[in-house]
């Protein structure tokens, strides 16, 4: 039986992780920084509490786990937060992942560690040549990006120079149940959701409408995490992604078509980026040609998922 540890199992893609891994067999640790909203105590075998912010917390805990394979999903994931607080993504981010990489060299080289970045590594820049491949020249846009591609670059080093075995993943945009508001897909299901309630007006507040991401249910994308972590190649970078553009607003239409209300759109200028890029999707030949990895949910599946969960969550029935 392997021995996993998820930093931020009490994330988005953390729960998501814990479950699969539970439903194939693992011994399932996580840590979070706070035991506050959610705790999936029935899903793993041991939670900590911890800050991950020095390499002794993480040597404590990797001795006492003593997992195989670490999934280093703890992080500060809101792009918009990054450029408001671009230290907190640093501390975040890639002083964590370092740590981890330190206390692992330390404790044995033996443990796998999945490093998840981000496909805000690659940014954007006028010649930019889509779908992006993993050996696309990386140009980060924004802090968020910046933090992540450190990590990519301290992953590769310590890979190379003490031969530890660590693979970087660059998921794209993920989306699915369970996922907080300040993304774009929650930020308007919420706002459905209300509208449909009678507790906001029929009119949706957005950000930039024109930009076009690469979307991928979480559910899939941690399927991929655990078939990387079993038939991936150390030292290997792995985009994750479904490798098809979709413009913001086609989004926003298509929950639109799943309520019966009568919606407006309105933007709202606060909500806007200094930067924000206007496309990227990636290639998905590496991830499926190592590991045999497929997409099972499309993104009108997803966005009907999320909608029914934020229809049922209690507080909209108690307001
Ligand atoms: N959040 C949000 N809220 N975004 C909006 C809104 C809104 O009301 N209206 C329009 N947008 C636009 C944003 O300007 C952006 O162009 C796009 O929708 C997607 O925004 P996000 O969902 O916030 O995602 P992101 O692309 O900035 O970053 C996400 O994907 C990365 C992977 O590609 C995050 O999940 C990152 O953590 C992740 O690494």
């Amino acid at each position: 039986m392997q021995t996993a540890l998820i930093t931020g199992v009490n994330g988005f893609a953390g729960r998501h992780l814990a479950r699969l891994l539970k439903c194939k067999n693992y011994k399932v640790y996580g840590t979070t920084r706070s035991p506050g909203f959610f705790m999936p105590v029935n899903m793993i075998n041991g939670l900590v509490v911890t800050q991950l912010d020095n390499k002794d917390s993480w040597i404590r805990i990797l001795n006492e786990v003593k997992p195989d394979v670490v999934f280093h999903l703890a992080s500060q994931s809101n792009v918009k937060i990054a450029w408001e607080q671009p230290s907190l993504a640093f501390l975040s981010n890639t002083m964590t992942a370092l740590y981890l990489f330190e206390a692992v060299k330390q404790v044995s080289k033996n443990i796998r560690i999945i490093s998840v970045g981000s496909s805000e590594e690659y940014g954007f820049y006028k010649e930019m040549e889509f779908p992006i491949k993993e050996e696309s020249f990386p140009h980060p846009s924004n802090p968020y990006g910046v933090s992540k591609h450190s990590v990519a670059l301290l992953a590769r080093q310590f890979y190379e120079a003490f031969d530890m075995d660590i693979i970087h993943v660059r998921p794209f945009n993920h989306i699915g149940p369970g996922q907080r508001r300040g993304f774009v897909v929650p930020d308007f299901a919420y706002q459905v959701a209300k509208i449909e309630k009678g507790i906001q007006k029929p009119i949706i507040s957005v950000g930039n409408l024109s930009s076009k991401r690469d979307f991928t249910d979480v559910r899939d994308i941690v399927e991929g995490y655990e078939l990387i972590s079993r038939r991936g190649l150390k030292g290997q970078t792995y985009n994750i992604c479904s490798g098809k553009p979709v413009v913001i607003s086609d989004l926003l239409e298509i929950l639109i078509s799943l309520s019966s209300s009568q919606i407006q759109i309105e933007e709202d200028p606060g909500k806007l980026r200094p930067i924000d890029i206007p496309i990227y999707y990636g290639s998905n030949e590496k991830i499926i040609e190592h590991t045999s990895w497929a997409r099972s949910i499309e993104l009108t599946q997803s966005l009907e998922d999320v909608l029914e969960e934020i229809r049922k969550e209690e507080w909209l029935e108690n307001l």
